[in-house]
């Protein structure tokens, strides 16, 4: 019987990678089994009965009906019964996912259009990946900055809401380390379908590893500021909005202008240069480029002095322009200065070291 359940429940849904999947597939298995009962025996009688009373004869008059209190009753009483059911059932099903248990590792979740950030409280930042210990529960505290998004991780049965102005909470405990999809599932424009991202669940020992080094995120002498850049181009999702061989997406492509004088909504003007770049990496809003939208997040913050220098020489490197091969001794910092709100505010006083 039980080998019968499990058959049906892996055909309809995926694997349950977290510790509380199972509360929400019960109550699902329920209503689906009940509603296929149903089903069939609805449809059995609405050809069956009609077939068992069709008319014979020309002679055949209709009997005149009574009332059946038994069966009035019972399609009353039944259906109540099984409604109430599936309501206590998906209450505690909610709240069980809702409320974290109180040892927790908590992670601020940030939805965007159209990436997902997350915000450790280790001063670790991520961008479209959720770094978490497997086998702790982990408690995620989600805000949008803009519009409604969702949050899904189909194998942990999570999906929650993400609104701005509001916090809203959801938690997992995932069953092994191992990557998982995230998705975005309430539609808040362009970019909803590319606003996927990933959980990866890491061992113990990983995880400890993964903390101490601030996330991966330090950059060593001898790295090339170019290869850097181009990660975070993929990993920070600017290739969701800017393409890199000239056409235009959401935001301008970053090949073809370096160099050239880009006029703004406002009537202003500016050379495409590494100080223009980088405000339009941090400050996103300060000049908005003819023919776009202000839609682009801030990436103040979430990158470090060395990102942000690393995806300019990237920029520049896609459109010919010289550029350094190395970081140099003693330039960026390698202590996962990424995460530090202030990492941003430092940036101006810093010149690029490698130059
Ligand atoms: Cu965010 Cu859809």
């Amino acid at each position: 019987m039980s080998q019968i359940y499990e058959a049906i429940r892996s055909f309809w849904l995926p694997e349950q990678a977290a510790t509380s999947a199972h509360v929400i597939d019960a109550p699902f298995m329920f209503i689906l089994i009940a509603s296929t009962i149903m089903l069939i025996g609805v449809t059995f009688y609405l050809f069956y009965l009609p077939w068992k009373y069709r008319r014979r004869s020309s002679a055949d008059v209709p009997y005149p009906v009574k009332e059946n209190h038994l069966l009035e009753m019972s399609w009353i009483v039944i259906p109540t019964i099984l409604v109430f059911i599936v309501f206590f059932w998906g209450f505690k099903a909610h709240v069980d996912t809702v409320v974290a248990p109180a040892d927790a590792y908590e992670v601020n979740v940030q939805g965007k259009k159209w990436l997902w950030q997350f915000n450790y409280n280790e001063g670790i930042t991520t961008t479209n990946e959720l770094v978490v210990p497997a086998n702790r529960p982990v408690k995620l505290i989600m805000n949008s900055v803009d519009v409604l998004h969702s949050f899904y991780v189909p194998e942990f049965r999570i999906k929650h809401d993400v609104l701005p102005n509001r916090y809203s909470t959801v938690w997992f405990e995932a069953v092994r380390a191992d990557t998982f999809q995230i998705l975005c599932t309430e539609y808040c424009g362009t970019g909803h379908s590319v606003m996927g991202a990933k959980v990866i669940a890491l061992g113990a020992q990983e995880w400890n590893e993964w903390v101490a080094s601030g996330g991966g995120k330090g950059i060593q002498p001898g790295d090339s500021p170019v290869e850097l850049g181009e990660a975070r181009y993929t990993k920070n999702v600017c290739n969701s909005c800017h393409s890199i061989d000239g056409s235009s997406k959401v935001g301008p492509s970053f090949l073809g202008h370096w160099g050239e004088t880009r006029n703004f909504v406002d009537g202003g003007s500016a050379v495409m240069d590494e100080d223009y770049t980088r405000e339009s990496i941090l400050y996103p809003a300060a000049h908005i480029v003819e023919d776009y939208q202000p839609v682009m997040p801030s990436y103040q913050g979430q990158l470090s002095d060395g990102e942000v220098y690393a995806l300019i020489q990237y920029i520049k490197s896609i459109n010919g322009a010289d550029v350094p091969a190395t970081f140099a001794e003693g330039g960026f910092g390698g202590d996962g200065d990424a995460g530090g709100a202030d990492a941003a505010d430092d940036a101006a006083a810093d010149a690029p070291a490698a130059e």
